[in-house]
């Protein structure tokens, strides 16, 4: 029986956690909803200590274990950069995933005396027979889905982090063994559940392991951010389930709200990018999204100085900005700012144009934006600005690229051809700031960049950035 207190101690995390995803969801209160979420996993994290009466067995190998976590989530969260956040939401979802799968193991050892050894074997045997089916079923699902968010999450780590190609890999078979991987996966679940055993246990595990490599693998840089949703989900229904199999009612309630929301957010980014999930997942082994090589393009373009750009600035009327990834990584934002402020002051009228996915995690430009003092009413979202762009005399796209290329609406079987874009092809006169002719995430070449209305200006954006703000002062 759990002691009351604790049972209170659960319920008020519950709480925590319930209030968190509500501030989390807007700018304002996303700060003080994170600290809620962090007060709700510290409670959980002490109670469960006295949750049983008799104490629990290893205390002190879970306090080092607890404390080497939280040095290296400390660490990591301090060390890491802002454009790295996606990577790190993904090591943290897989370590989530592979952690309730190795709980449901242990469990599942406990089940069948496993590693009790020969002397206790038929104790064990009527322990694994007395086990409520539902309790097995769950057990295996747990160590299924969460080998698989675990190793498809290790993947999109390394897509994100440059270490695997982020274009999709797809070699001949791969269907077949993906195919092949999750029948006999779900065949060995059917006979552990049937009569439980540690061996099935270990293979449902690995062939989940397979299962989450042969998942991520095809799936194209672009996309990679609906997949993280997607495991974050999986590894949400793992803990719940985990929590089912523990008999722990916090553990079923985080892991139902993670797993819904993580559903909703899912579907969310995915209907941003103008396309299904399936199509996401699956795209590329239809020989659909292979495109894209990522090499940098030879063919002549029209570049600029800073004076000629702050010249074509100074005499706009409206001028749109888009902001993306390479802004970020440039850290330009309070540059940039300031050049807005220099050209509103000269009665310009700007704006910056918000696509979903610019950057690389949700609401990426949004946050970058706010840090530089920027004021929300002048970040505009996709869809306000689009009609906008037409009537632009000037669109200063900023470390952007596969935000605004055109290929997502003109060439089927490109890793982006689907993906809602800002119509800065619209515009009297395109400049790009960007630092070679190297493509953007997905790998595939801009045409815009070629097109007689734009203008490259080559250099790093925090760079040239200061450059133009210069020769805009100078006008
Ligand atoms: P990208 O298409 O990645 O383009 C970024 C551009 O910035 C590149 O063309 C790069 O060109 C330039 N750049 C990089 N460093 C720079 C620097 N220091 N100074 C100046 N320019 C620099 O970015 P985007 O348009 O923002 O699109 C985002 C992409 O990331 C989409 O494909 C999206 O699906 C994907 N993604 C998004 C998310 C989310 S949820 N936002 C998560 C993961 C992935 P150079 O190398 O020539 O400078």
């Amino acid at each position: 029986m759990i002691p009351l207190w604790v049972q209170l101690a659960y319920l008020l995390a519950a709480i925590c956690f319930i209030l968190a995803l509500k501030g989390l969801s807007g700018p304002k209160t996303a700060r003080q909803g994170n600290i809620i979420g962090a007060v709700g996993a510290t409670i959980a994290t002490i109670a469960v200590f006295f949750q049983d009466e008799d104490g629990l067995d290893n205390v002190p190998l879970i306090i080092i274990a607890v404390l080497i976590g939280s040095v290296a989530g400390v660490v990591g969260a301090y060390k890491v950069q802002m454009v790295q956040m996606p990577q790190l939401v993904a090591l943290f979802n897989g370590v989530g995933g592979g952690a309730a799968s190795l709980v449901a193991l242990l469990e599942l050892n406990s089940i069948t005396g496993f590693l009790d050894g020969l002397t206790s074997q038929g104790a064990s045997n009527e322990v694994a027979e007395a086990t409520p089916t539902m309790m097995l079923v769950f057990t295996v699902f747990t160590i299924f889905v969460g080998a698989v968010s675990f190793a498809g999450s290790c993947i999109t780590f390394g897509k994100l982090q440059e270490i695997l190609p982020t274009r999709p890999m797809v070699f001949p078979g791969l269907p077949f063994a993906f195919a092949g991987s999750f029948i006999v996966a779900v065949i060995f679940a059917v006979m552990l559940v049937d009569s439980p055993s540690m061996l099935l246990g270990i293979l449902v595990a690995l062939l989940g392991l397979a299962v989450g490599v042969l998942l991520v693998l095809p799936v194209g840089g672009a996309d990679v951010p609906i997949v993280i949703s997607l495991l974050n989900a999986f590894t949400g229904l793992t803990v719940a389930a985990g929590g089912y199999v523990l008999g722990n009612t916090l553990l079923l309630v985080a892991g139902t709200l993670v797993g819904a929301s993580g559903t909703l957010l899912t579907i969310l980014m995915a209907r941003g990018m103008g396309r299904s999930v399936v199509n996401t997942l699956f795209g590329a082994l239809k020989g659909g999204s292979t495109l894209g090589a990522g090499e940098a393009s030879d063919r002549p373009v029209q570049s600029a100085g800073p004076e000629d750009v702050a010249v074509m600035l100074a005499y706009a009327d409206r001028v749109i900005i888009v902001p993306g990834y390479g802004l970020a990584v440039a850290q330009a934002q309070h540059t940039l700012r300031e050049l807005v402020e220099q050209l509103q002051a000269r009665d310009i009228e700007v704006d910056y144009a918000i696509h979903p996915v610019a950057g690389r995690m949700p609401g990426h430009m949004n946050v970058l934006l706010a840090e530089a003092q920027v004021p929300y009413e002048q970040l505009k979202e996709m869809d306000d600005i689009n009609g906008d762009f037409k009537d632009a005399d000037v669109v200063l796209i900023v470390g952007a690229n596969d935000v605004v290329n055109p290929a997502a609406k003109t060439t089927p079987g490109a890793p982006i051809y689907g993906m809602p874009i800002l119509s800065a092809d619209e515009a009297k006169k395109i400049v790009f700031m960007k630092r070679s002719m190297r493509p953007g995430f997905a790998g595939i070449e801009n045409e815009l960049l070629f097109d007689p209305k734009t203008t490259l200006l080559f250099g790093d954006a925090k760079d040239t950035m200061g450059k133009l703000l210069n020769a805009v002062k100078a006008q």
